[in-house]
């Protein structure tokens, strides 16, 4: 398969005959978006590695950059990393589920991921996703399926069908549409070193969710040599500029407001009722949507409420410091 040519990128419904289709095409080494429980993914192979040049070339992604690895149980998870204590006890209580875990490899992994998939790393992150349809395909390949976020590199995440179709559209050969994403942010991962993990990327499972268990928790890595853009400072960045806790937006900026919109204000609300979790849900796609009304209203910049940081809060505003960072440098 040749990314130069364009590609006529099959829509697949969400049911047994597209998730048929999905798995045949990730067998036979092509790329399918797939609705994960928390964004939308894009699939390959974990075993093949041309399937996975084919993920970095299409993504525009650094292939020093890993890929999330996902897999349909714990006998799986446990074929590829080493056991642990506290992988275990996690893997009981948030798997499946938006947590991801970056264990050491088995030498001698079985099925074999391939090298390219995790950049040639000793450590590999795996996640057992819960979305239903994800979890079919999975069953259904029978193969570990490597699943970045389903954008360009360093650009807005996606969590809708319609965003996936205007990325990839002609770049891949196949889309599910499975409807929005219910989380709406990516997976939390962490690292796990003797009795103590790293939050690597803060997402719905939060520290005060992982404190319950028996070991203490470190935000910023220990771990040498772990490539994590996700600690890069520029990332998942709309076209539009953006300016952090804004209480009222200027003149020639829209609102992106935490609780209703104000009277006459131009922008679109994360929640109406305040609501975090629903606010996470709809980040990507309102900055997205924010993005063509900057447009259709010639403003130059997105003002956004602050957002408190609680919960899966803290991953709202660690999103949105990266999301802003080009940004601020330019004010
Ligand atoms: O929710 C999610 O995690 C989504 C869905 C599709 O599952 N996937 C996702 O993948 O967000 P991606 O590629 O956008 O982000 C994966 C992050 C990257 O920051 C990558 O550097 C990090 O995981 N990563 C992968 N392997 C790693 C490793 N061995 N050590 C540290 N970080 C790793
Ligand atoms: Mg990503």
């Amino acid at each position: 398969m040749n990314i130069s040519k364009i590609k006529k990128t099959e829509i697949l419904s969400n049911n047994e005959i597209g998730i048929d289709r999905a798995s045949t095409i990730i067998k036979s080494g092509g790329l399918v978006a797939i609705p994960t429980e928390t964004v939308y993914g894009l699939c390959a192979d974990a075993t093949n590695p041309d399937a996975i040049n084919l993920i970095y070339q299409t993504k525009g992604r650094p292939p020093i950059n890993p890929l999330i690895i996902h897999v349909f149980d714990n006998k799986s998870v446990f074929d590829i990393a080493h056991k642990n204590k506290i992988a275990e006890d996690l893997s009981s209580k948030f798997w499946p589920g938006p947590l991801t875990m970056v264990l050491k490899k088995k030498i001698n992994n079985k099925p074999s991921i391939t090298k390219n998939a995790i950049s040639g790393l000793k450590t590999i992150a795996l996640r057992i996703p819960a979305h239903p349809v994800f979890r079919k395909i999975l069953k259904k390949c029978n193969l570990p399926i490597a699943a970045p976020s389903a954008n360009l590199s360093g650009k807005l995440t996606t969590t809708r069908f319609e965003d996936v179709l205007s990325n990839f559209s002609g770049k891949i050969d196949a889309i599910i549409d499975g409807g929005p994403c219910p989380i709406g942010l990516e997976s939390t991962i962490i690292y796990i070193h003797e009795k103590n993990i790293s939050i690597l990327r803060p997402g719905k499972i939060t520290e005060d969710d992982l404190l319950n268990n028996d070991f203490s928790i470190t935000k910023k890595s220990k771990a040498k040599k772990i490539i994590s853009p996700g600690q890069l400072n520029s990332h998942y960045c709309p076209k539009t500029p953006l300016r952090l806790n804004a209480k009222m937006p200027n003149l020639n900026e829209l609102l992106l407001s935490f609780g209703p919109l104000p009277k006459g204000i131009v922008g679109i609300s994360l929640s109406e009722v305040s609501d975090i979790n629903e606010a996470a849900m709809n980040l990507y796609s309102s900055l997205a949507d924010l993005d063509e009304l900057a447009i259709i209203e010639n403003k130059k910049t997105i003002a956004i409420h602050p957002i408190p940081n609680k919960g899966i809060g803290v991953a709202i505003n660690e999103r949105l410091l990266r999301a802003a960072y080009k940004s601020s440098n330019k004010f």
